[in-house]
């Protein structure tokens, strides 16, 4: 089986976490490294292993030995690298959001299409095993209560992704959201709110409620939990994704079911001696880089596809609408200016790739 060969373009924070995932699967490699910052890709090269390094990503897409490209370089220059990446023919990891508006992830996913290259998004989440684990013990739940501290930007899709991918699996009807900006966070991006409060509709009657609340930390809690309530039961899952417990119980809590995911610590570089499995492997960073290398293996969809990262983009662009006008928003109506269907099958997609 040839390697796989990748080139990492944008050497930051999770520039670092993808390319030791990637050394972590087998039959990957990671050859060459690009980032504007000048001898930011260099100490990627020196660190990590590889053939070469540069500023300029345009020598990444031109290389003809690479056939893929882990892209986290935040969303204003997302588009624009994957439109080139696909153009190349590379396959393409892109760290979430895959834009900052719904027309340029259009732009991208037409882009992708007429390449036909496998792109796979990274909203991680979907295949954390805690995660995948609330799904098979709660499919289908009746309401969905999930929580974010942090930003709209970089954090809300990761949970809306979840939400109308992944719990719930009927078409989302109607939107409402309150809420305003209370800490000046990411003015440029996404006005008129840092933190919100959405109820999300499906046409199967079941309801999620989300509360996107800048920052803040709830150390019981951690930085996303979500509740899933079915017809006898509750699954949390809880602390960043590192847990999944369940109540079957009237008033009491019934532990019984308790999963507790690896933790694999960043910080902790015994624990990165051990891990084969990547940093951060309770959160499905691990996983979503196997994913897409089985994609491009046997030519099947990545479970995340570009469709999924433009469409959480527009059920943002619902929540901001219900925020401006505090109306409840249609979501099908809303929807129907981009002439773009809702992406179907995620969460089946998501549930079998674990
Ligand atoms: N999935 C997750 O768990 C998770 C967690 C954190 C961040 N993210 C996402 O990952 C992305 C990157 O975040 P980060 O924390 O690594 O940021 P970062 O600032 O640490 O790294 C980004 C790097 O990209 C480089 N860069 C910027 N524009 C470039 C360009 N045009 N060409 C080449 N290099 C360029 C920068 O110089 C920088 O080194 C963001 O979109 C963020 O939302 C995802």
């Amino acid at each position: 089986m040839k390697n796989l060969r990748f080139a990492c373009i944008g050497c930051g924070e999770m520039g670092a976490l993808h390319v030791l995932n990637a050394k972590a699967i087998p039959g990957v490699e990671v050859v060459a490294y690009a980032d504007v910052r000048p001898g930011q890709a260099e100490k990627f090269l020196e660190q990590y292993g590889g053939d070469y390094a540069t500023t300029d990503p345009a020598r990444i897409f031109a290389d003809p030995r690479i056939d893929g490209v882990l892209i986290q370089t935040g969303p204003k220059h997302h588009p624009a690298l994957g439109i080139a990446a696909a153009k190349a023919g590379k396959h393409i990891f892109m760290e979430k959001p895959v834009a900052l508006t719904v027309e340029d992830a259009l732009e991208l996913e037409r882009a992708v299409a007429a390449s036909g290259v496998r792109f796979l998004v990274g909203f991680c989440n979907r295949l954390a095993p805690a995660v995948v684990r609330a799904k098979r013990l709660v499919p289908k739940p009746w309401i969905t209560v999930g929580q974010c501290a942090d930003s709209i930007v970089h954090q809300a899709c990761h949970n809306l992704d979840l939400i109308v991918h992944c719990f719930h699996e009927a078409p989302l009807v109607s939107v409402y959201a309150s809420g305003g900006t209370y800490y000046g966070l990411e003015a440029d991006a996404h006005l008129p709110a840092d933190s919100f409060i959405a109820t999300l509709g499906f046409a199967d009657g079941s309801q999620a409620s989300y509360v996107q609340h800048g920052k803040g930390y709830n150390a019981l809690m951690g930085k996303y939990s979500f509740q899933l309530f079915g017809k006898d039961r509750c699954a949390y899952i809880a602390k960043r994704f590192k847990e999944c417990h369940l109540s079957t119980g009237l008033g009491g809590v019934d532990h019984s079911h308790v999963f507790t995911g690896p933790d694999f610590s960043p910080t902790d570089a015994a624990k990165h001696e051990q891990n084969v499995r990547g940093p951060h492997g309770y959160m499905g960073h691990f996983e979503e880089l196997a994913a897409l290398c089985a994609s491009i293996r046997d030519g099947s969809e990545p479970p995340m596809t570009i469709a999924h990262g433009r469409h959480v983009l527009q059920v943002e662009a619902a929540i901001m609408a219900s925020l401006s006008t505090k109306a409840v928003i249609d979501y099908p109506a809303f929807l129907s200016k981009w002439k773009t269907p809702q992406p179907a099958k995620a969460a089946r997609a998501a549930v079998s790739a674990s």
